[in-house]
């Protein structure tokens, strides 16, 4: 046996035994409490004392742009609380402040109008270099934060309704010009709380943290149907200390994506993701529930993904990466998962995604490494796992331990699928690949 090998397997069974000891201390007692403080708000301004009206019809753009206004222009100590009250109000897009709450009352929709027609445009993000979608700049997210600080949005489970159907419309139809809007944006901004809100039908990835850090996302209800286009659930991206939990998430692509930058722009933005906590979610969507990528040319370090259960999803971890992206990946561990109908179990792949353009650099190989997936239990699981690292850079140190992967009553064992990687494995069932040295083939 390669030496590799072996300390690939006492590292892994190592990881084991210090999981063991740590789930001991830590059960059920962590949240991301605390990480950002949850400011109190003694100036209060409801949005119908800007003429705001909420009958579904009237555009209230006025309104949302006048409140803003003056919540940043008549800094009140402490902050204002901007409150909404049960009612559906249309709106444009908007900007948000610093030192904001946004409070959506049980009843309240915030929904975006679906003219189009007028939607602003703002400057692709550096580190994709063009739209995701499009080349050139991208539309607004529909409710928008830049370089801001110390901003709640929560309430009494109130709904953020983007209305997205027009937009996907265009995507099928490929008449779209430029990149399609996120719901909720925060770009360069820090102390972030969004917490006890529904989100549904986002035209593009629902929340979209950028070049963040401290963000907060707890108690938050994500929705858009199994067909809509790229409608991610929340997409930490070149951010650091985002913590997650309590939450589910339905949409029609990946839950949760952790992504850091577009190749060649990614590399020479060169922002990382850092730190990111995922914890007791559930969801199902036809693309992955937790995932990493695929655009990670920033690097992703510390991703911490634990309690998750899925059910109905195409891939339930998905790690992801391509040539040109460069980036290095290592440091993420997704512990106690829950999965039942899907697809494929668990997938890393260095195969994944398309470029921003033809200038992208064949030669910028990504890395990934130190990944430890471990409990994770699932049922009716169609293919357990595909590991596809890249010939010119393995994957390493990737360690597999309790794993069941079930396939459905009567169907054949589908065996894992594995190429470029090293690592170990410790009581993987079905056996997993012989690139993954078990514990059952070595004799010490
Ligand atoms: C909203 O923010 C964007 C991006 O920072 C900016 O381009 C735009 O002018 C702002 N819109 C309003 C109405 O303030
Ligand atoms: C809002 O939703 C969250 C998460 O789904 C739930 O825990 C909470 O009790 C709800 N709050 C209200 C006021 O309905």
């Amino acid at each position: 046996m390669k030496r590799g090998g072996v300390w690939d397997v006492i590292t892994c069974l190592a990881a084991v035994l210090v999981f063991l000891q740590c789930s001991f201390s830590a059960a059920g007692l962590v949240t991301c409490s605390g990480i950002v403080p949850m400011a109190y708000r003694s100036d209060k301004i409801s949005i119908t004392d800007f003429g705001a009206v909420g009958d579904g019809k009237t555009l209230n753009t006025k309104a949302f742009r006048e409140a803003i206004y003056r919540i940043e222009h008549l800094k009140r100590r402490g902050g204002t609380l901007l409150y909404i009250p049960p009612g559906v109000y249309l709106t444009e897009s908007f900007n948000l402040t610093s030192r904001m709450t946004l409070y959506l009352a049980k009843g309240a929709v915030i929904q975006a109008t679906q003219d189009t027609t007028n939607w602003p445009l703002i400057a692709p993000l550096p580190s994709y270099g063009r739209g995701r979608e499009r080349p050139g700049g991208r539309y607004m997210s529909f409710i928008h934060g830049d370089g801001l600080h110390d901003v709640i949005i929560t309430g009494e489970n109130g709904t953020i309704d983007g209305q997205g159907d027009v937009w996907w419309n265009m995507w099928r139809q490929r008449t779209l010009q430029f990149t399609r809007p996120n719901l909720v944006e925060f770009k360069d901004s820090r102390s972030i709380i969004i917490s006890n809100v529904i989100f549904k039908n986002s035209p593009f990835w629902n929340i979209h943290p950028v070049y963040c850090s401290n963000v907060v996302i707890r108690y938050v209800t994500i929705l858009a149907p199994p067909d809509s286009p790229n409608t991610d659930g929340i997409d930490p991206d070149s951010s650091s200390h985002v913590c997650i939990e309590d939450s589910y998430i339905s949409t029609g692509d990946d839950l949760v994506a952790v992504k850091s930058g577009w190749d060649e722009y990614g590399i020479a933005y060169g922002r990382p993701s850092n730190d990111i906590t995922i914890r007791r979610l559930t969801g199902s969507s036809p693309f992955a529930g937790i995932a990493v990528g695929s655009e990670t040319s920033g690097g992703v370090t510390n991703v911490f993904a634990e309690h998750i259960t899925l059910y109905n999803t195409g891939i339930g971890i998905h790690l992801k990466t391509n040539i040109g992206r460069g980036g290095i990946i290592r440091n993420i561990t997704v512990s106690n998962v829950f999965m039942d109908k899907v697809r494929k179990g668990i997938k890393i792949a260095g195969d994944v995604g398309d470029h921003p353009d033809e200038n992208y650099n064949p030669n910028a190989l990504p890395v990934m490494k130190h990944v430890r997936i471990k409990n994770v239990w699932g049922e009716n699981v169609q293919q357990p796992g595909l590991i596809q690292g890249l010939k010119n850079s393995p994957f390493t140190d990737i360690c597999l331990s309790n794993i069941n992967l079930f396939g459905s009553s009567g169907a054949r064992n589908v065996p894992w699928k594995c190429a470029d990687v090293s690592g170990g494995a410790v009581q993987v069932s079905p056996s997993p690949c012989s690139e993954l040295v078990s514990s059952r083939q070595t004799d010490y």
